[in-house]
């Protein structure tokens, strides 16, 4: 999946979370649009300074891979099948990780993103839709329960979204109780989807996306063809900020996703402290970066995404023995040692909802370059795959001096199947132009704690498991 909330094509300069200009780093694509009214405020005051006073959270829900036995082969024979959609999208269809929660007097499979903000459910009578808007069955969309009942309805107001792996949805917002964890949300702002472009996994009912306000899909009026990011764009508080700003949890969520498992319980999503998952006690922490929304007005500057920066990459091929730390600028690569200090590379996504790891072109190419035999990538498809018993080379992403080393069996996707027509599988490390993301390949190896009472987040090793 690639469930990044995919908004309109702006320039963006990235800043750091104190608001100075780190540097004016152009990223341009598959970003931000302006958020004119954002209303969220970080709250000052409750922060947590000693990672190691985070304590085991009270509430831990389960997270479930939904992923079935429908992902097989047929990802990569979707990409082939498909002329339109890249192979990027098709490796990121079919898994996902859900969580359970009350809708009102329902229970609901969702899927959990940090890489979006809004929540959703599919409502009864929707019309499914193909890439192009043409009208399908509604299994085709392959959710979940459908939503029957009601909400308390805004008038005026429409729900309209797009995720990084082209999927789309409208419907319309209103107030309902949440409840996720027993953390109960009266009147909280919610949409219920009316037409979608969905390839669901025939248990999740919706998304819940737990990224910053900023990113909400609300726009004024009832017509969303009439949407436009720069002047209809309303905002809201969603779930998990309602329920800090209620004081229901602690500011701080934690994730952790785990391997090998491709149906059922597959990790912990942790409300106001940490899951109760074994971990190395190093803590890395990391500023969170804010985006700058708009490439004119910096005053509205706001968090978003989980971006953060990494240090760099530590990549080290089996076929070569060597070690290469990598820190990347704007437009050009340096190769440090590993104990050079290093103080500028580039900003990346942290997102449950997407599947892989994508980095930088160039950066790519290396990583892949280094397998042995090495990956290579397949043009027909826009994917890199390497031969499923190829050995993948040793990564770690480097965060605030630690190194976070991943796992190679989240390297070489063998689960994903065999590309029918190459014999070839991918690799856990695609190429973006935009907009970096680590995803669940990374996630895999690593606790996250998504701290937004310090604006920061921290990483601990699962180690070997
Ligand atoms: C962090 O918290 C732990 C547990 O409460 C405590 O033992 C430790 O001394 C604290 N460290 C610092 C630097 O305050
Ligand atoms: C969902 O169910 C439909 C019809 O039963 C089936 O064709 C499809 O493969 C299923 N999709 C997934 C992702 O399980
Ligand atoms: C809103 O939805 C319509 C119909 O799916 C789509 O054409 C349009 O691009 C969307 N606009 C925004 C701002 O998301
Ligand atoms: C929104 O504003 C940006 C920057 O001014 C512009 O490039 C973009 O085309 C606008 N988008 C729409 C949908 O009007
Ligand atoms: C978010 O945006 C609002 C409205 O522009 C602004 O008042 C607020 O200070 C911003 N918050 C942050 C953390 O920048």
């Amino acid at each position: 999946m690639f469930f990044t909330a995919l908004l309109a094509t702006v320039t963006l300069s990235l800043r750091v979370a104190t608001g100075s200009l780190l540097r004016s780093a152009q990223i341009t694509g598959n970003t931000l649009a302006r958020r004119k009214d954002a209303t969220f405020i970080t709250r000052p005051g409750v922060k947590f300074t000693n990672a190691s006073a985070l304590t085991n959270a009270a509430v831990v829900l389960s997270l479930k891979s939904t992923s079935g036995t429908s992902v097989g082969s047929t990802v990569l024979r979707n990409a082939l099948a498909s002329g339109t959609s890249t192979s990027i999208n098709a490796a990121e269809s079919g898994a996902g990780y859900a969580i359970d929660i009350d809708f009102g007097a329902e229970t609901f499979s969702v899927i959990f993103d940090t890489g979006s903000s809004d929540l959703w459910l599919a409502q009864e009578g929707l019309r499914c839709v193909d890439y192009y808007g043409h009208e399908e069955e509604i299994s085709e969309c392959a959710f979940g329960s459908l939503y029957s009942g009601e909400i308390d309805e805004i008038a005026e107001e429409n729900f309209n979204i797009t995720y990084g792996d082209g999927e789309f949805l409208t419907g319309n917002l209103g107030y309902q109780t949440v409840c996720v964890g027993g953390l109960a949300v009266e009147r909280q702002e919610v949409a219920l989807v009316d037409l979608a472009y969905w390839n669901g996994d025939n248990e999740s009912s919706g998304l819940m996306g737990f990224a910053y306000p900023a990113l909400t899909s609300a726009y004024e009026g009832t017509d969303p063809t009439q949407d436009n990011v720069n002047t209809t764009d309303l905002s809201y508080t969603n779930w998990v900020f309602t329920a800090i700003e209620q004081g229901l949890m602690a500011p701080v969520f934690s994730v952790a996703i785990s391997r090998g498992i491709d149906s059922g319980p597959s990790g912990q999503l942790a409300l106001g402290g940490l899951p109760d998952v074994a971990h190395e006690d190093d803590w890395a922490s990391t500023p969170l970066q804010i985006l700058e929304l708009t490439p004119h007005n910096t005053e509205q500057s706001n968090y978003s995404y989980y971006t953060i920066i990494p240090d760099g990459f530590l990549l080290k091929s089996n076929s070569t023995s060597q070690a290469s730390f990598h820190t990347w600028k704007a437009g050009y690569q340096e190769h440090r040692t590993v104990s050079s200090t290093v103080t500028t590379t580039f900003p990346v996504i942290i997102d449950t909802g997407t599947t892989l790891i994508y980095l930088p072109v160039e950066l790519a190419e290396e990583i892949n370059a280094a397998f042995d035999p090495p990956a290579v990538y397949i043009e027909a498809e826009g994917i890199y795959e390497a031969a499923c018993n190829a050995v993948p080379p040793y990564l770690a992403v480097v965060i605030n001096g630690k190194a976070f080393g991943i796992d190679t069996q989240d390297l070489l996707l063998t689960n994903l199947g065999v590309d029918g027509s190459t014999g070839g599988c991918i690799t856990g490390v695609q190429p973006i132009e935009d907009l970096y993301i680590l995803g669940d390949s990374f996630l895999k190896n690593v606790i996250a704690v998504f701290d937004v009472g310090s604006s920061e987040m921290r990483f601990a090793s699962r180690g070997k498991y």
